[in-house]
């Protein structure tokens, strides 16, 4: 029987699905496996959650640069990072189900969990990177590899942006793009996909100051998370012990999220110490070096790296915002939104489609339209409406009603407290602005 988790699980993807968030990809040729793709408030959401890590980690800061790094690299990038060798998950196999797991996530080694048959292969180190060719010829030395993580873009292109944002250490270089892993057990709906979109910062330090940087930026992206709406009690540290840290990682804290199926990682924060940059000096005998003023020496510098899931981020937003509300009756899905990321910012109603009221909320949504995402509906009764609304996340109603005419006022309904209040049409816009900001 299904547990009540995965019921909150399926209830959201059906509304996903059907409200235009996430369909599955090439849904009518049957789908693929783990692959999504964003409808129409879907790509808005994420387009939202990408402009708000990227304002605060950007644009809002002196010290960090932006970038968009080519999904294709020079193999060498690869085998220099250590992927090639060590980016790897063990594989086991059933012989007789044909089921596939990953070792290290078998509670029992010896059994199939699935047919119960003690026929589990030996574990065999797989590794999670997609090749393809490049160019018409198909052989070893036409290999490229989709990217597993966007961090690499940003270390081979250390030099580049130093010299050209004339930005002295410490700084940092931020980046949104699409990463690809050929997980062995992809799953949880958007959660662990073999593609997916990434959201890294990596931050060139003196060594002698990773211990404080690697503080500072756990104190931003706790914070970022909280602005974005998601609530405390829902978020934790975990702190990687040896036998999880990543080939390049000498300290590394995952911020997770209670998911209805778990405490589940969101981002990690990493120590990287020098070991990019001098693995990327040694491989190509560029000097990777940064004189310092302050220290007054050659060093290489070390990295503090902040890495998040955008889709991730948009499921942890989309589980974090469901609610049911039984007040407000048999339609009574809500998506707690905050405003600031919400795909629609708000929605504009005529009580009635007579006595002039359609023509002002038309006039009232075309004006709006050139600042904020809204939504013009006139269809159905105005609870009706307000359901819709309520279930696309959008957090105010604004209805255009007898009075309209006579005081130029509408009624901006609050999505969250389901209350109704008065205000001047000149005010709308300040009104959206103050609560988007
Ligand atoms: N550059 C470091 C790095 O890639 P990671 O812990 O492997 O570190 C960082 O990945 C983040 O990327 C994760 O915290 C998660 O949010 C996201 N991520 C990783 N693999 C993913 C997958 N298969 N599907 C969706 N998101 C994934």
């Amino acid at each position: 029987m299904a547990n009540k988790a995965d019921d909150k699980m399926s209830r959201l993807v059906s509304l996903c699905k059907r409200r235009g968030f996430i369909y599955q990809s090439s849904e009518i040729y049957g789908g693929l496996n783990s692959c999504w793709d964003y409808g129409p408030l879907g790509s808005e959401l994420k387009r939202n959650i990408k402009t708000f890590w990227w304002e605060a980690m950007t644009n809002r800061r002196d010290d960090v640069e932006g970038l968009d790094a080519a999904i294709l690299m020079h193999p060498a990038v690869w085998k220099t990072s250590g992927h090639v060798d060590e980016f790897t998950d063990p594989l086991v196999d059933c012989k007789t189900c044909k089921s596939r797991f990953r070792g290290d996530e078998l509670k029992d080694k010896t059994r199939c969990p699935v047919c119960g048959n003690q026929t589990l292969t030996e574990s065999r180190q797989f590794n999670l990177m997609f090749k393809t060719f490049m160019g018409p010829v198909e052989d070893d030395t036409s290999i490229v590899y989709l990217r597993p993580e966007t961090a690499q873009g940003i270390y081979v292109n250390f030099l580049n942006v130093k010299n050209s944002a004339r930005q002295k250490i410490p700084f940092g270089i931020a980046q949104i793009g699409k990463a690809f892993r050929n997980e062995i057990t992809p799953g949880n709906f958007i959660f662990r996909t073999r593609e997916f979109e990434q959201m890294e910062m990596q931050y060139f330090i003196h060594p002698s100051e990773d211990e404080k940087w690697f503080e500072y930026w756990k104190g931003e992206r706790w914070q970022w998370y909280l602005e974005l709406g998601i609530r405390k009690e829902k978020l934790r540290w975990h702190e990687h012990g040896p036998d999880e840290l990543a080939h390049y990682a000498k300290k590394a804290f995952d911020i997770e999220y209670e998911f209805p199926f778990g405490w589940k990682e969101l981002e990690g924060i990493h120590n990287r110490t020098d070991f990019d940059l001098s693995r990327h000096q040694d491989a190509t005998g560029k000097d990777q070096r940064y004189i310092d003023e302050r220290f007054k020496e050659k060093f290489i510098p070390y990295i503090i790296e902040t890495s998040a899931g955008c889709d991730r981020t948009l499921l942890t937003v989309l589980v974090d915002a469901y609610d049911e509300d039984p007040s407000r009756g048999e339609k009574s899905t809500v998506l707690r939104f905050s405003p600031k990321i919400s795909p629609i910012k708000a929605a504009i109603f005529p009580l009635v489609k007579k006595d002039g009221m359609p023509e002002i909320a038309v006039n009232i949504y075309k004006i709006l339209k050139t600042q904020f995402k809204v939504f013009y509906d006139a269809g159905g009764s105005v609870g009706r409406r307000y359901a819709r609304m309520d279930e696309a996340g959008c957090p105010y109603c604004i209805t255009i009603d007898g009075q309209t005419k006579e005081d130029d006022t509408v009624t901006i309904r609050d999505r969250d407290s389901m209350e109704q209040t008065r205000h001047k049409i000149a005010e709308l816009a300040d009104f959206l602005q103050n609560a988007v900001e």
